[in-house]
């Protein structure tokens, strides 16, 4: 197993590259399943949930190749309806496949993606959405067993909340149900737009993607199209809020500012200097960061995805930061570890008080998820001597190319291999 030693003291300088959304990517592979075909999405980056989601679709009897930055995927060919539990668990986002599958095979199997470090991140509004456009569902060992032998229909329905993966899954159900879908309530994450439009470009008809209320007319029969990727807007918050916590000075490019709005807001009220164009926004950070309230919310409010980087950032801020996590309630599996590190951080219920401290200290600590590993390296950035964050393969899930482009800004990482101890 991988692990990271970071070097502290270091600052983050300079430009960098953002790649193509993970979570934009992600639904958008999985919307080929309904559009026989070579598609070719562009910008795709090259993580591990992306080839993990490639060998599902590849058991689902797709083809996909990689063609430099771009995925191509051909789904003329489907042979399986089922997604093992195997791959279910190491990505949770293999539930995707169930809207689609229904759609254009008429049933599915998948298994449920089971619990997660941070509470039971239930999946009852994807069935719910199944149920109202006509599927019927049974769970059974673990698995959804969905069919529609009469195809599905056109429903109105209201969310209980904007999930994001729900609004996706029944989004890509409905352009191939008959009739007219609303979704009510719906997910505004810039990922639901994207969708969209590649969903658009493969022949459906989806309208209002980004507001709450979106409309889909059912078409028959999408096909393949070359559709675009979005920036991602979380990797460039990470790299933005590490020049904030490390008084640097880093423009990331190739991104959309109107995504990280709400980040922005809150890097300004640290005393950074943000400013941005048409496709990049760059942060000068203060000598040391103040203090902040943060509560993490649905698009447009503040991303849960950057909640633990933002706590790494207040354990260095001059005063007490009050951070409160309102998607995910337990999701602070980020917080012993930035305690081992020196931080001051009372937990209380989803409210984290982090009382900031000039430095932390370097010390071993344990990546626990994908934003953890990300938080963690920022924090060894601005810890005396090395901090040794182990586990990272969770990085390798979502940020592309991390140490070349950690490397790249003046940031000392390198990747060791740890021994194996049984
Ligand atoms: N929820 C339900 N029932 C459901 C679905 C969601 O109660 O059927 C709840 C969740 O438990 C949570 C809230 O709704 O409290 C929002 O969850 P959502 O469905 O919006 O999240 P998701 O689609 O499972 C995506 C991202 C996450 C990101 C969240 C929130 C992907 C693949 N994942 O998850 O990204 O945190 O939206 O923005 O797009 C990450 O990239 O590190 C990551 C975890």
């Amino acid at each position: 197993m991988d692990k990271f030693v970071v070097e502290g003291g270091t600052r983050l300088e300079g430009p960098v590259a953002i790649s193509g959304s993970k979570n934009a990517a992600l639904p958008i592979m999985v919307a080929t399943l309904l559009a026989p075909g070579e598609t070719r999405i562009r910008r795709v980056p090259d993580l591990r949930d992306v080839v993990t989601l490639s060998r599902l679709l590849e058991l689902l009897g797709a083809t996909v190749r990689r063609e430099e930055g771009d995925l191509v995927i051909d789904t003329s060919n489907l042979t399986s309806t089922e997604a093992p539990y195997d791959l279910v668990k190491t990505m949770r986002a293999s539930i995707y496949v169930l809207g689609p599958l229904l759609a254009r095979a008429e049933k599915a199997r998948v298994s449920l993606p089971g619990g997660c470090a941070w509470g039971p991140r239930p999946v009852d509004l994807h069935l719910k959405g199944m149920a109202a456009l006509g599927a019927h569902l049974e769970i059974h060992e673990g698995y959804i067993e969905a069919e529609a032998p009469d195809g599905l229909t056109g429903a109105d329905i209201l969310l209980d909340l904007p999930s994001v993966g729900a609004t996706a899954n029944i989004m890509m159900a409905a352009s191939e149900a008959r009739g007219v879908t609303w979704i009510r309530n719906a997910a505004r994450e810039p990922e639901i737009p994207a969708l969209a439009a590649a969903l658009n470009a493969m022949g459906a008809l989806v309208r209002g993607a980004g507001t709450s209320d979106i409309r889909i007319e059912g078409a028959v029969g999408l096909g393949a199209a070359a559709v675009d990727n979005i920036p991602d807007r979380i990797e460039a918050g990470t790299f933005l809020v590490g020049a904030a916590m490390t008084g640097g000075d880093v423009t990331a490019r190739g991104c959309e500012p109107a995504h990280l709005t709400a980040l922005c807001a809150k890097l300004t009220e640290t005393g950074a200097q943000v400013t941005t164009g048409p496709d990049w926004i760059r942060v000068r950070g203060a000598a040391r960061p103040r203090a902040l309230k943060v509560t993490t919310d649905f698009y447009p409010g503040f991303p849960t995805d950057l909640q633990a980087q933002m706590m790494a950032l207040a354990s260095v801020a001059d005063g007490t930061s009050v951070l409160t996590e309102e998607i995910y309630s337990d999701r602070f599996t980020h917080v012993p570890e930035l305690v081992r590190l020196g931080a001051r951080i009372e937990l209380d219920q989803n409210v984290a008080v982090v009382e900031g401290r000039s430095g932390l200290d370097g010390a071993h600590v344990m990546a626990t998820d994908l934003r953890a590993s990300a938080a963690l390296i920022l924090a060894g950035m601005v810890a005396r001597g090395e901090t040794h964050i182990s586990r990272v393969y969770h990085i390798d899930r979502g940020y592309e190319g991390i140490e070349q482009k950690l490397a790249d800004l003046g940031a000392v990482v390198r990747r060791e291999t740890e021994p194996l101890v049984t």
